[in-house]
């Protein structure tokens, strides 16, 4: 049965991020209390083409509920022919990325490149709206730059051609990563659309939360950077909410036993030493703020095998006491090139050069 998409969209949500919201994350952030998660970006040109990286994403996605997958593409018959298959797969819904401005997903006509051109964007919401009967969101930033702000254009024509939810990052593609989200624009978006909101953007704990359902009036939160390191921001989140307090930080020891299931979720699905290199960030964020994890970090980015990651973060570990909070509990953003970082080796992306 196909969720209600009042209540679907209602809710704090992990967001779609290439290079780290892979399955074992979307695993580890659902038991530790986030209620919706978002694929990362996945060709639909690659689904179309049947090409087996692309397929063995999907794959992954069959059994994780409540799922969005979110896809990206130009052409109309192979967003449709995606949307379908996907809704074979069975789910939760759909989501298209209208956001992207990554070069390799610009310059192919997709991601953000898409919504400078309207009457196709209609075509393909179209196409992707008759495929499926799935909840169906967009996820869009609010434009290609100062002089370009397109969102409630954007916005007017998802309405009109049935998408049942709507997500704003609050920056455009000029903007990047970097300064502050403009939440005001999420709020805009909120007075002129009557299908859900979700706001996004730089919300970091319940607090910031609270401030954007607040200042906008969005019915639901998406998290992104946010939730680095910290799968425990949306349980935060969620109590900040209903009882305007958070719970107190979580401690070394269970953040320890966290990353390691992190670690072994990840080799799962992709092997040794690829997920291995793939923790290595991971490390980082989960551990950031205690003192001499630089060294730790130096050390455990020459270890190629799951074990010796384990034990040399355990050792580590021995030194403190296991309920030590880290001296900086606020995840910073990721840097400018986080993007490419994350993005550039996606296998999904790599594919749309292949198969155009
Ligand atoms: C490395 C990286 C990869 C991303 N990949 C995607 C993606 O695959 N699909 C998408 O819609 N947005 C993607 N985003 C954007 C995020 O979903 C989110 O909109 C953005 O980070 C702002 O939210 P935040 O401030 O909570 O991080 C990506 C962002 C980063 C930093």
């Amino acid at each position: 049965m196909t969720a209600d998409p009042r209540t679907f969209y209602s809710t704090v949500m992990l967001a779609p991020i290439a290079g780290v919201t892979d399955r074992a994350a979307r695993t580890i952030a659902r038991e530790s209390g986030c209620p919706l998660a978002f694929s990362e970006l996945i060709s639909a040109t690659g689904i179309a083409m049947r090409n087996r990286k692309t397929l063995a994403m999907l794959e992954i996605c069959r059994n994780e509920h409540p799922l969005v997958i979110q896809i990206f593409g130009k052409n109309p018959i192979q967003m449709e022919d995606a949307a379908r298959l996907i809704s074979d797969i069975g789910p939760d819904g759909i989501d298209l990325n209208l956001g992207c401005p990554a070069k390799n997903v610009v310059n192919h006509g997709s991601g953000i490149a898409l919504t400078r051109d309207l009457p196709l964007l209609a075509e393909i919401i179209r196409k992707v709206r008759g495929a499926t009967s799935l909840p169906f969101s967009v996820k869009m930033r609010a434009g290609w730059n100062a002089e370009e702000i397109t969102f409630l254009e954007v916005a007017r024509i998802a309405q009109e051609e049935g998408v049942d939810g709507m997500i704003l990052h609050a920056r455009t593609r000029a903007m990047g990563f970097t300064g502050e989200a403009f939440w005001p624009w999420i709020g805009e978006l909120k007075s002129a659309v009557t299908v859900p909101v979700v706001g996004n953007g730089d919300v970091r704990n319940g607090p910031s939360a609270a401030r954007m359902i607040a200042e906008t009036g969005c019915d639901g939160v998406m998290v992104g950077r946010g939730s680095y390191g910290n799968p425990w921001i949306f349980g935060e989140i969620r109590q900040y909410l209903a009882t305007q307090e958070s719970p107190p930080p979580v401690g070394l020891a269970e953040r320890i036993e966290v990353l390691v299931r992190h670690i072994h979720l990840v080799v799962e699905e992709k092997g040794e030493p690829k997920g291995v290199h793939e923790m290595r960030k991971h490390v980082g964020w989960y551990l950031k703020g205690y003192p001499t994890v630089k060294e730790m970090r130096r050390v455990v980015n020459h270890l190629e095998k799951t074990d010796e990651v384990v034990i040399a973060l355990q050792d580590w570990a021995k030194d403190f006491p296991p309920d030590l909070i880290p001296l900086h509990t606020e995840t910073e953003p990721a840097s400018p090139d986080g993007l490419s970082l994350g993005i550039e080796d996606r296998e999904g992306i790599e594919q749309v050069s292949d198969l155009q």
